[in-house]
């Protein structure tokens, strides 16, 4: 018979680490949102090979007592989950798992000064053992580091990708964190180069965070976004939805923040296609920042170990608050094409010989460089007064004659007339 046997300790701790950081920017993610959970105002991340060899975020947030600094990173200690009900998560942590993880496959520092402390102290964490806290020298705030992620399991560093590739997926996890919180100043520097920075932004919570999105999804998304604000039943629907003439060729750029947590969740995929459905061909997608806030008790945030996903009690009504108010806002807007497009057509009206400017699918777009995420202006957005040949239909180079008599939208000019493509030119 086979012997049944209790793992040890660390060997425990260790698996549970797998499932929480599979990769640098999982432990990115757990480190900001710790420091966000602080009330940071500002947060630096430093990384060395795409967080490989370190990864170090510092915050200026209540940090902690030498008294608390070990059991910030023994399991299942938090001071985030009050009672023991997980329906009130208020904090983007509640488990107390990601430093004890953290620090059971790498070398972790934890530097801390309590605010009001006249003395900073230190905690070292290598492969899981802890050793005694020592006085340090340190601004106010908490500084972590992590050295060497995964050295203790082999196996998971074999799987680790190239440098460049850990340091854009980080990329995306502090914009993510960064879109949620405007009132935060985000610092992201890699091998010594400033990647990423948001300075706090000002003013009232929609102004600010339309600021921090035209930092982050480009400007033209800004300048080309309708404005979602409505509540049904305690839920509170806020954001930005770009006009159908703004589209991409993935669904990269759409994203859900529930309760100021970034979610990746199928139900804003499908609500905005739903919602767009008409207006745009099926292979181009609308970019989009929506914010879904609601009592805690409506949705449960603790169905994903890196906590990416959520389920809300009422799926069918966010999805139906969600496509409802972008059908609304998109109906208002009617015949608004985005700037970028109508200009962009224009100008290259002027530049080229007519037949030549829409020529190829998917070519000459217009891309803005600013921010990881600049935003693409393509062909194949129609707007709802366009002809109804091509809507619901997948537009696609070389079969547009057949199928749409009238041609198929390629652009829209002077916000009023739609460029269409038949077989025989524009
Ligand atoms: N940057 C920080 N500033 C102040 N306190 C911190 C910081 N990071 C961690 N802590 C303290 O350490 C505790 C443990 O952090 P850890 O991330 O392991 O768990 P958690 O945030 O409570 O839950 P989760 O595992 O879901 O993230 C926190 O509850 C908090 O009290
Ligand atoms: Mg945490």
């Amino acid at each position: 018979m086979t012997e049944l046997r209790r793992l040890p300790e660390g060997l425990v701790n260790r698996i549970a680490a797998g499932e929480v950081v599979e990769r640098p920017a999982a432990a990115v993610k757990e480190l900001v949102e710790n420091a966000v959970d602080a009330n940071a105002r500002q947060i630096v991340i430093t990384l060395h090979d795409g967080g490989k060899t370190l990864i170090s975020v510092a915050d200026d947030g209540h940090g902690m007592t030498a008294e608390e600094l070990p059991l910030a990173v023994t399991r299942h200690v938090t001071s985030k989950l009050q009672g023991d009900d997980l329906t009130e998560i208020r904090w983007l942590g509640f488990r107390g798992e990601a430093l004890p993880a953290i620090g059971a496959v790498s070398r972790l520092t934890v530097t801390s000064r309590e605010i009001g402390a006249d003395q900073a102290w230190m905690l070292e964490v290598e492969g899981g053992v802890s050793r005694l806290v020592v006085p340090a020298a340190f601004g106010s705030g908490t500084l972590i580091k992590v050295r060497d992620l995964f050295f203790a399991t082999p196996a998971r560093l074999k799987f680790m990708k190239t440098s460049r590739a850990e340091a854009m997926a980080i990329t995306d996890v502090v914009n993510q964190l960064a879109m949620a919180r405007p009132d935060i100043t985000f610092t992201l520097k890699s091998d010594d180069r400033t990647r990423l920075h948001y300075d706090a932004a000002q003013g009232e919570l929609m102004e600010a965070r339309l600021n921090r999105l035209a930092e982050i999804m480009g400007r033209d998304f800004a300048d080309n976004a309708i404005t979602l604000e409505t509540e049904r039943d305690d839920v509170r629907l806020t954001g930005y939805a770009s006009l159908p003439t703004l589209n991409r060729g993935n669904a990269r750029l759409q994203f859900l923040f529930v309760n100021g947590r970034p979610v990746r969740d199928k139900l804003i995929f499908g609500a905005l296609r739903a919602a767009y459905n008409d207006l745009l061909a099926r292979d181009r997608h609308p970019l989009a920042a929506l914010f879904v806030d609601l009592h805690p008790s409506s949705v449960d945030v603790n169905v994903h170990p890196a906590k990416a996903e959520v389920r809300f009690r009422e799926p069918g009504m966010v999805r139906g608050l969600i496509v409802g108010a972008l059908r609304h806002g998109l109906n208002a807007v009617g015949h608004r094409a985005s700037t970028t497009v109508s200009q962009a057509a224009l100008g290259a009206m002027q530049r080229e010989a007519p037949g030549t400017f829409f020529a190829a699918p998917g070519a000459p777009n217009v891309s803005h460089q600013k921010g990881s995420g600049a935003s693409e202006v393509s062909q194949g957005a129609l707007m709802p007064t366009a002809s109804p040949v091509a809507i619901n239909e997948e537009i696609r180079e070389g079969d547009v004659s057949d199928s749409f008599p009238l041609g198929a939208a390629r652009g829209q000019l002077h916000d009023t007339y739609i460029v269409a493509q038949t077989a025989d030119g524009l």
